[in-house]
């Protein structure tokens, strides 16, 4: 399938056309569909992957519980125009456990990557394997998973590949809950709880004029933390590019605050941010 892949795009670039790449890991939603229709509007061929890539989950009970819809997947994709869809087997991506390590600190090691070792590397593996596969003009991803992005770029830049990263903005429900995968995993009640995430965050850049950095981070955490079913498991206020942490306004003109918290019983872990300056 990747042989038969790799022919095809060959084609595609002899005739000089551009090559769109959206990775995903299935259970498509309309953020993913956001990408998929950019892709389709600025490339001629548009390849999205559906890949629930193991090396990326520290957790493996996550990974059993993560939706698969590779059927409704595909009618989605051929609603928004996608070329091809590239839904290979672990064995086919892994034909021997992978041995390369990423590292890109800060990036790498703060927020998600304290919370869930491995996980960035895991990121890391599979989305170089798919971009010496697909070997693409432009690569699509979705501002929700902010953390990823950063990292991405760094790896871009350290392994020189030539193609341009395009982060899209998040698509939400009509309450501001963040689209996600995970969201399917929460009953009706909890997407309500859910939205009370992005609503607090929201509020808090009312807060910034007249808080600090810390007071501001404690008001929000305590905030969520009031909400029965939700608890922060971090919240960090970084610079939007290095990711560092900061601890005054005036430290970076690019500031975003990441969050994450486990909504419900099972419980679901949910990612969001919100962008103070830049
Ligand atoms: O964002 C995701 O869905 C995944 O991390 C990605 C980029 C498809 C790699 O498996």
């Amino acid at each position: 399938m990747i042989a038969e892949l790799r022919e095809e795009l060959k084609k595609y670039r002899e005739q000089g056309k551009t090559i769109g790449l959206v990775p995903t890991m299935g259970a498509l939603h309309e953020g993913h569909a956001s990408l998929v229709r950019r892709s389709v509007e600025e490339n001629d061929v548009t390849v999205v992957s559906i890949f629930l890539n193991p090396t990326q989950f520290n957790d493996k009970t996550d990974l059993a519980k993560y939706p698969r819809t590779l059927e409704a997947d595909c009618g989605l994709l051929e609603e928004c125009g996608a070329t091809i869809a590239f839904a290979p087997s672990v064995d086919e991506i892994y034909p021997e456990p992978d041995t390369r390590q990423f590292s890109y600190p800060p990036t790498d090691s703060v927020m998600e990557g304290a919370f869930r070792p491995g996980h960035f590397n895991g990121v890391c593996q599979i989305v170089s394997k798919l971009f010496m596969i697909v070997e693409p003009d432009r690569a699509y991803f979705g501002e929700k998973d902010f953390q990823q992005i950063a990292v991405i770029r760094r790896m871009v830049d350290d392994l020189g590949f030539r193609l341009q990263i395009v982060p899209c903005p998040v698509v939400r429900e009509e309450s501001g809950l963040a689209m996600s995968s995970r969201n399917t995993l929460l009953s009706s009640e909890e997407r309500n709880i859910a939205a009370n995430i992005y609503q607090t965050l929201r509020k808090s850049r009312e807060w910034m004029g007249d808080l600090s950095v810390k007071e501001l981070h404690d008001r929000v955490v305590a905030e969520i933390n009031a909400v029965e079913g939700l608890q922060v498991q971090y919240y960090s206020i970084v610079d939007g590019l290095s990711l560092a942490e900061i601890n005054s306004w005036d430290e970076s003109d690019d500031i975003v605050g990441c969050i994450t918290v486990y909504c419900g019983n099972q419980p679901i872990r949910l990612i969001d941010h919100i962008r103070y300056k830049g």
